[in-house]
């Protein structure tokens, strides 16, 4: 059985994420989305509301596991029994980085291979941070993020905003 793992912060998860998900289960027997908590990092949405986000919007997908991680990513790569890491790229800006990250990877678990899927066009210019923006500013998300998560995400966004310790977090 081949299972990958696509891992991010998914603050909250896009089309975009959700068209690499979509493609990503086709291509394996199994997909775990795989988010990641880091405690350095602050973010708009907690570990539960993110994972609760990518399970109600991938309900249509049987083959797809959601999970969290605060660690390394080869040592859940190496736990979890997975074959490949799927990263989305959307343009050539990411690719540099991802490209380091797949070498960091590779050199701490010689098995952790990992697969580039190139972004569908609507979603090469889309990220996280852009719709917490325009979320933000009450400008209109609705053609990117999914349907099921566009109120929870605009609410998420105006909690942060009006609390004044968390602002910067947008
Ligand atoms: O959605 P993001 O924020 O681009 O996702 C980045 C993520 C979570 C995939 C990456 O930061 C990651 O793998 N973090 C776990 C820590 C790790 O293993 N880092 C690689 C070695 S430096």
């Amino acid at each position: 059985m081949r299972t990958a793992i696509y891992p991010g912060s998914f603050d909250p998860v896009t089309c975009g994420h959700l068209d690499i998900i979509e493609r990503a289960s086709k291509l394996f027997d199994k997909l775990i989305v795989l988010v990641s908590v880091n405690p350095l990092k602050q973010t708009c949405f907690t570990r539960e509301e993110r994972i609760e986000f990518i399970r109600r919007v991938t309900t249509h997908l049987t083959n797809i596991q959601v999970d969290s991680f605060d660690g390394l990513l080869t040592d859940y790569f190496k736990k979890s029994g997975a074959n490949v890491i799927v990263k989305g790229l959307r343009a050539m800006s990411d690719f540099e980085y991802e490209f380091q990250m797949s070498l960091v990877n590779k050199d701490l678990c010689c098995n952790a291979e990992t697969v580039f899927l190139p972004s569908d066009l609507a979603g090469t210019f889309l990220s996280s941070s852009m719709v917490k923006q325009i979320a933000l500013f009450n400008g209109d998300i609705s053609s990117y993020v999914p349907t099921e998560i566009e109120e929870d995400i605009k609410r998420g966004v105006q909690r942060i905003a009006s609390d004044k310790n968390k602002k910067e977090i947008l």
